[in-house]
């Protein structure tokens, strides 16, 4: 299998590998490798990104591939073509692999069962997002030095996060327990068998305190009048942060909304790993580019 569609089901030994890989990659000496000349990687975003899209690139370029970028606005798909006959397209150019980030829920696999060259998932709805997850536990597993055991609390939207999912099976695959903080309105009650809900005072306790963007656009109606009173339920604070543990750590995928789920004041402090996350994604995608091409 060399799609990497979700973590759900990954072994733990298949998402060590990775994080080992990764370890490796980020020790490397020099910026530039020949590991994976001569092969093309088409980087198909139907959806926008910073993060995912760049670090994939850099990843890429740096194991020697050549890249091919891809942006739905610029492309036929502005003409109506399906997501399915556009991938279908550029593997009929010869491409090698494909990282994919779409809307829809659902259709990856679908392609993944029509599609002969490898997919990674760079993000699908609100399904997975399994290079975010991998750079995730790589930064924990490298601040903890483990990952068994850890209490890791995901606070915020759980209901629209991919993220959270992600994080939630290869976190549990890992031996890590997962808990979710989250108002009713954004819980996914899908998720309630997998992990327990717990109060916001209890959340901020956990070794890892991962905080999750909030999209106050999607919950009309909802428990929330403003950005302010959102921050005052869930949002971290920097009094709710003078509680965490000593040795805890805060995390963000990113972007951040300043002042909503997390205070300005903390997205650089000594606690956040949130631009440490970022670099991660470099070498993680690295070592899953590396694997869909081996
Ligand atoms: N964390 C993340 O996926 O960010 P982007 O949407 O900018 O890629």
């Amino acid at each position: 299998e060399k799609h990497l569609l979700g973590t759900k089901g990954m072994s733990a030994q298949e998402i060590t590998s990775i994080l080992d890989r990764a370890a490796y990659w980020e020790q490397y000496p020099v910026k530039l490798s020949n590991h994976l000349q001569g092969r093309f990687v088409a980087n198909m975003f139907f959806e926008n990104s910073t993060r995912t899209r760049f670090s994939f690139e850099v990843a890429e370029k740096r194991l020697g591939a050549e890249v091919l970028n891809f942006a739905a606005a610029a492309s036929s798909v502005a003409k109506g073509e399906s997501i399915y006959d556009t991938v279908k397209t550029l593997e009929s150019m010869g491409i090698d692999a494909g990282v994919i980030r779409m809307k829809p829920n659902g259709l990856l696999e679908e392609l993944a069962q029509n599609i002969r060259v490898p997919l990674i998932n760079a993000g699908d709805g609100n399904n997975e997002h399994p290079t975010q997850a991998l750079l995730d536990l790589y930064t924990m597993r490298k601040h903890f030095g483990h990952l068994q055991g850890l209490n890791v609390s995901i606070i915020g939207d759980i209901l629209h996060s991919r993220v959270a999912r992600s994080n939630l099976w290869a976190l549990q695959a890992m031996g890590a327990k997962v808990s979710f903080c989250a108002p009713e309105s954004m819980q996914a009650p899908e998720l309630a068998a997998h992990a327990p809900y717990i109060a916001m005072e209890e959340a901020v306790k956990a070794d890892v305190v991962m905080m999750l963007r909030v999209q106050l656009e999607r919950h009309e109606g909802g428990l929330f009048e403003s950005t302010e009173e959102y921050r005052e339920a869930y949002g971290l604070t920097e009094e709710r942060a003078g509680r965490m543990a000593p040795h805890a750590i805060i995390m963000h995928p990113a972007p951040v909304n300043r002042n909503v789920e997390i205070d300005d004041a903390l997205v650089e402090c000594e606690k956040s790993k949130i631009f440490t996350q970022m670099s991660h994604g470099v070498p993680i995608r690295m070592a899953v580019i590396e694997r869909a091409l081996s």
